[in-house]
């Protein structure tokens, strides 16, 4: 049951793959908030998603596109304008992908052709979503683009690897976008940091059931859950943020803001 926040409202949702997704628990609230919108992932993800599924629960209709491709993106949103009947008010980037994590690389012995693929699929297709939109002029006057991003552009987490790297990446291309955007269409542009959450991408860092212990019991308020994630996302789609723009937006239950919880200590005597 939402509240009606995002009635009205038009949207393109990148990234839901099965009902564990950051982006599937997005979709959810923003139905329930009252938004009509398309879904769209990798055009391999059909296959072993659940993506039709979700289409179905939310009444949504699902365009395939690898985030990487021009043509695609061109697409997707264009024909999301068709059929949602007009511009965009909002998009959500929810990608994230790392060769190397993948085929279990050390970091100090990276494929360097396998980062550049990490860095398209995980960062610069944010910027490919942007570019599109900006060149179609798809968006609606204040309206608002989300990514999500990880504590680790900032932080070192040595098993969260090259993806380290895609983040930063990622959430400079929120800034710097941000201000082309807010300058032509008063669109706001912002990342969200995310804790760690059990998805398919997340589990794929090695030790991640540790760590999400970890960072659980370091956190005052615990991890926040996909379903917190898609809550904050939904309201900063909604009118209620029209001013807030090329943030990174922590939304970790404290862990940012933390040196030591007495907690782990104790776990230790
Ligand atoms: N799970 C976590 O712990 C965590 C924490 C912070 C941030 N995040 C971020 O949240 C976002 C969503 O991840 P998730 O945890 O929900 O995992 P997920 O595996 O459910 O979602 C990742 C999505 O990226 C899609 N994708 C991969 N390559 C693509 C391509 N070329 N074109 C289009 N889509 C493509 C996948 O099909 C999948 O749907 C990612 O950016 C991730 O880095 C996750």
């Amino acid at each position: 049951m939402g509240n009606g926040i995002l009635k009205g409202k038009r949207g393109i949702i990148f990234g839901a793959l099965d009902e564990k997704s950051i982006a599937w628990k997005v979709a959810e609230a923003c139905h329930a908030e009252g938004a009509t919108f398309t879904l769209t992932n990798a055009p391999v993800a059909m296959r072993f998603g659940s993506l039709q599924k979700l289409g179905e629960q939310v009444g949504a209709e699902i365009i395939p596109a690898d985030a990487t491709s021009m043509d695609d993106l061109e697409q997707l949103i264009t024909q999301s304008m068709d059929i949602l009947g007009g511009k965009i008010d909002f998009i959500l980037h929810s990608i994230g992908m790392s060769v190397n994590v993948r085929k279990k690389k050390a970091y100090t012995d990276l494929k360097h052709e396998w980062m550049s693929k990490t860095f398209d699929v995980s960062a610069m297709s944010f910027h490919k979503v942007m570019q599109t939109a900006y060149n179609l002029d798809c968006m609606n006057d204040y309206g608002s683009i989300l990514a999500l991003t990880y504590i680790a552009a900032q932080r070192v987490f040595p098993d969260y690897s090259e993806m380290a790297e895609s983040k930063a990446l990622l959430e400079s291309f929120a800034r710097s976008f941000g201000y082309h955007f807010g300058v032509k269409k008063n669109v706001r542009v912002n990342t969200i940091s995310q804790s760690p959450t059990m998805t398919t991408a997340g589990s794929g860092v090695k030790g991640f059931d540790q760590f999400f212990d970890y960072s659980d019991k370091m956190s005052p308020l615990g991890n926040a859950s996909a379903e917190d994630c898609a809550q904050y996302v939904a309201m900063m789609f909604s009118d209620y943020t029209r001013m807030v723009t090329m943030q990174n937006l922590f939304h970790d239950g404290g862990f940012s803001h933390m040196g030591m919880n007495p907690t782990l200590l104790e776990d230790q005597a």
